[in-house]
């Protein structure tokens, strides 16, 4: 049987990345294609659950290399899962990753290659969407400054880290200004597709960059 299809959907806070994959998993179920949606930090988890608390109490202290530590852990939380439903022929996708993981804490001036390294050995997608908007578009958006991160000049820190990944095969920067919902997510569905139809190699894992 062919393995599914890895997706990551990547970007700034409040960038549209879960419009954008609801919107994607409504296409592909149109399509006939089995996929299932797994976000980042998946907050229902025993480590999510902190992450969670972490996220939105500010009076919650943890050391930036505990936190960084617990994003990942809590991506091992569902590393088998993402690998079996990928073996079993079904498509996954992720909203947010590895990609967040190493952006967020090495904006914050954790060594980059020290933020990888914990996720080293988890599924790599096939094909990651970066959300791109202009700065300041995003922190206007409705609900930012709610958690922690959302901090125009941390965000811009942030957008540096990710940009270290364009050049990566499976990196495609969906720029988003200007457009409506349904335009990006036309960009979105072009991407994916020229991907899925593309022979697929074994599943690859994370090492070193
Ligand atoms: P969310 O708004 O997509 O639920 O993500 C919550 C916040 O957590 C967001 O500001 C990005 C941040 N984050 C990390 O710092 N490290 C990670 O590994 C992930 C997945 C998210």
């Amino acid at each position: 049987m062919t393995r599914g299809v890895l997706v990551c959907i990547e970007g700034l806070d409040r960038t549209g990345k879960t419009t954008q994959t609801t919107s994607l998993l409504e296409k592909l179920d149109k399509d006939g294609v089995d996929a299932t949606l797994i976000k980042f930090p998946e907050r229902t988890t025993p480590i999510g659950r902190i992450i969670n608390t972490y996220l939105t109490d500010t009076a919650f202290e943890l050391s930036d290399q505990s936190a960084h530590l617990l994003f990942s852990a809590n991506r091992w939380e569902l590393a088998e899962k993402i690998r079996s439903l990928l073996e079993d022929g079904k498509t996954v996708v992720l909203d947010r990753y590895v990609y967040s993981g190493v952006a967020y804490s090495s904006a914050k001036g954790l060594p980059f290659d020290w933020c990888l390294s914990p996720d080293i050995g988890l599924p790599k997608p096939d094909i990651v969407l970066f959300m791109k908007f202009k700065q300041e578009e995003n922190v206007t958006r409705e609900g930012f400054g709610e958690e922690r991160y959302e901090v125009a000049e941390f965000q811009q820190k942030v957008k540096t880290q990710f940009e270290k990944f364009q050049n990566e095969d499976n990196w495609r920067t969906i720029y988003v200004d200007n457009k409506s919902i349904e335009e990006v997510g036309e960009m979105i569905w072009t991407e994916y597709k020229v991907t899925a139809s593309r022979r697929r190699e074994a599943l690859q894992y994370f090492s070193k960059l």
